[in-house]
C-alpha cells in the first residue's frame, strides 16, 4: 500500500496495533529515514501509550510495560547491532510470548534468530511517500 505521509504512517500503525497480540514479533525493514519509528510509535500509540516514542537506536532496547500499554512491548532497533551473539545477550527471544516485539533493522540479524509473525517492508519513494508492503504469518500453533 502507500503511504503518503508520517501522519498516515502513525495511523497504519495505530490500526495495526488492534490486531496484534502478545507474543507477536514484528519485523520492519527499510532504510534510515524509511519511517520505522513513526510506524512503531503509531503502534504503541495503538497500545495505549500516550507519551512521546524516541528511537532506540542508542539504547537497542526500550522497554514498555503496563500500565503506560496495555500489552507489554519491546521497541528495538538493531542498527547498531554488530553480531548476532549480542542479540543473543538481550534476551528478546526468551520471554517472547510474554510481550509484543517490534524490531526495527531485523534484516540485520532478526530474521536468522526468530520467525516473525509480522514482516513490513518501508521503501521511501522519490515524492517523500512509502510504499509498505505487510506480510503476516498465520500460524497460530507457533509459541
Ligand atoms: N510517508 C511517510 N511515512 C513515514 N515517515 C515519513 C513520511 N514522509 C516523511 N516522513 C518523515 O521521515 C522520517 C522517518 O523517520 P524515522 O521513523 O525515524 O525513520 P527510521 O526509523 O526508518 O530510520 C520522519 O522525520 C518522518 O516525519
Ligand atoms: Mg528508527
Amino acid at each position: 500500500m502507500i503511504i503518503a505521509t508520517d501522519e498516515d504512517m502513525r495511523a497504519f500503525g495505530h490500526s495495526l496495533a488492534q490486531k496484534l497480540k502478545r507474543s507477536d514479533w514484528i519485523a520492519i525493514n527499510g532504510p534510515l529515514g524509511a519511517g520505522k519509528t513513526v510506524l512503531s510509535a503509531g503502534i504503541l500509540a495503538g497500545l495505549g501509550f500516550r507519551g512521546e516514542v524516541a528511537s532506540p537506536s542508542y539504547a537497542i532496547v526500550h522497554s514498555y510495560e503496563p500500565p503506560d500499554v496495555l500489552v507489554a512491548v519491546a521497541h528495538v532497533d538493531l542498527y547498531r547491532l554488530d553480531n548476532a551473539d549480542e542479540l543473543d545477550e538481550l534476551g528478546l527471544a526468551d520471554e517472547r510470548s510474554e510481550r509484543i516485539t517490534l524490531v526495527e533493522w531485523a534484516e540485520r540479524f532478526g530474521a536468522a534468530y526468530v520467525v516473525p509473525s509480522h514482516v513490513i517492508d518501508i521503501t521511501p519513494q522519490a515524492d517523500g511517500s512509502r510504499i509498505l508492503t505487510l506480510k503476516m504469518d498465520n500460524d497460530d500453533t507457533r509459541t
